[in-house]
């Protein structure tokens, strides 16, 4: 909607404001122009704009010192800088403090056009995604999705239009990346949403043990076996089965998966018979699956049957827009548990969580938030309350606070899977985090290796 989108021309140059304020009306757009940081800012505060193109070098208020006034007043303006002589550095702390692109001089009526037209489409994506929490979610609840990059957009487009419809689903990401809340989203705009949605972990068991808890066993199978049990294809019954990590599962499997998908009915491990099944399958994956494929280490035909729709996930480092949104997503999560006295980041926690990379992706940064949560003594989370994840350089009291923490945290995950019998599941919930954090946990305060040594016999969730 050119018509509608009203840009602001900042800059001392004569030239430059009436060449702009030309092309842009050329190009259908209102335009308004200013001749100095300061009469742009007072202009800002009058109306609303949806791009605001600012000089670097001006005198008086300088450009940067502008853009971070424009970008703290009205943080839905979009503004682009325009370099002088293009130094790298301001163009870089440009960005930093929230530029959407920057353009060097000389400026052409073409590439100021472009550039704009671009904005305008990056911010009207961005508005409608404002929270994929509103496109997707009509209540924000424990599995809500959050993110304003164009990426996160395209992935809740595509769950939009394919929850409807039975469509197998191949989801993919790095770990943490938000696989599993993407199938739940799935299953959740379906028409399956009353009906169970099952998630199988397959990179947890052993081949010999999948099958039986995928397709059930019969009464006597494998010898041992003195009760029937039904498999978690029969427990999605007419709902969603989520078999996560497929990469991991051997030929064998791979096999009998296919069948299912073909012939739609079960045979339980033992048992001669074939019952009709009702299930959509959704799959995920962090590696290559495609790769695996061609190189024979996972079965073409399953792997096409269950790409049918594929949808990847790219690594958070590779969306930063999100990483705000999510820092301040989960502070509104964990905060009221953990530290309710914070009501956010400080300007330069923020900055040093949009810098880290986040090999751990999602999950790392929930991680993070909730214990700088832990460690904030005041009112902001400080760079230093970032401490474990190697944010920022450790101070001595973030190291010891740290190490409290810790002991703190081992504890009430000691306790809380002794009152549920070690069921992972329902002590994750308890705990109010994720199955994966909760094994992430156990493993790291060695929680199973004490629980042997104590001789509890070892039981998976
Ligand atoms: N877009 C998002 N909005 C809100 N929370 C998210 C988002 N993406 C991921 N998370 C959260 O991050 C954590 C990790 O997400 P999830 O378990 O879906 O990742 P995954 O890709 O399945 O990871 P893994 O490969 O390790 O199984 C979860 O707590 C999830 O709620
Ligand atoms: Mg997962």
């Amino acid at each position: 909607m050119p018509a509608e989108a009203n840009i602001l021309v900042i800059d001392d140059d004569a030239s430059i404001r009436v060449g702009s304020e030309q092309a842009l009306a050329r190009a259908g757009y209102r335009t308004r122009t200013a001749t100095s940081g300061e009469r742009g800012l007072q202009l800002c505060r009058e109306e609303s704009f949806d791009v605001a193109i600012v000089d670097l070098h001006m005198p008086g208020l300088g450009g940067l010192e502008v853009l971070r006034k424009i970008k703290e007043e009205n943080p839905n303006t979009s503004v682009i800088v325009i370099t002088g002589h293009a130094t790298v550095e301001s163009a870089v702390e440009a960005m930093r403090l929230g530029a959407y692109d920057f353009l060097p001089k000389p400026v052409t009526p073409g590439a100021l056009a472009a550039i704009v037209k671009r904005a305008l489409e990056r911010r009207r994506l961005a508005l409608e995604s404002l929270c994929l929490e509103l496109a997707l979610d009509e209540k924000p609840g424990p599995d809500t999705m959050v993110g304003t990059s164009p990426a996160m957009l395209i992935v809740a487009r595509l769950i939009q239009k394919v929850a409807p419809s039975d469509a197998t689903v191949l989801v993919s990401g790095e770990t943490g990346a938000g696989k599993e809340l993407v199938a739940r989203a799935i299953h959740r705009h379906s028409l399956r949403r009353e009906q169970p949605f099952v998630t199988v972990d397959c990179g947890s068991l052993v081949d010999s043990l999948i099958e039986g808890e995928l397709f059930g066993q019969a009464r006597g199978a494998h010898g041992g076996a003195t009760e029937a049990a039904t498999g978690k294809f029969a427990q999605a019954n007419g709902g969603t089965i989520f078999l996560d990590e497929i990469g991991n599962i051997g030929p064998a499997v791979q096999v009998k998966i296919l069948r299912v998908i073909q012939e739609r009915r079960l045979q339980r491990v033992g048992s001669s018979q074939t019952t009709p099944v009702d299930v959509r399958i959704i799959a995920a994956t962090n590696r290559d699956l495609e790769k695996e494929t061609k190189a024979g280490a996972f079965r073409e035909e399953l792997f096409y049957r269950l790409s049918v729709v594929p949808i990847h996930i790219p690594p958070l480092r590779d969306r930063r827009e999100d990483i705000r949104i999510l820092a301040q997503h989960f502070l509104r999560r964990y905060g009221p548990r953990r530290n309710p006295r914070v009501t956010g980041f400080s300007a330069a926690a923020l900055r040093s969580l949009e810098l880290h990379d986040w090999p751990g992706n999602v999950r790392e940064l929930e991680n993070a938030v909730e214990r700088a949560l832990v460690l904030a003594e005041g009112d902001l989370i400080l760079p230093g309350d970032l401490v474990p994840q190697g944010l920022a350089p450790p101070s001595q009291r973030g190291r010891r606070a740290a190490g409290h923490l810790a002991e703190a945290e081992r504890r009430e995950i000691a306790d809380a899977l002794g009152r549920f019998g070690w069921r992972i599941g329902k002590t994750a919930e308890f705990l109010g985090i994720h199955r994966k954090t909760l094994r992430e946990k156990i493993q790291r305060y060695g929680l199973a290796i004490a629980r042997r040594a104590r001789g509890k016999p070892k039981k998976s969730g």
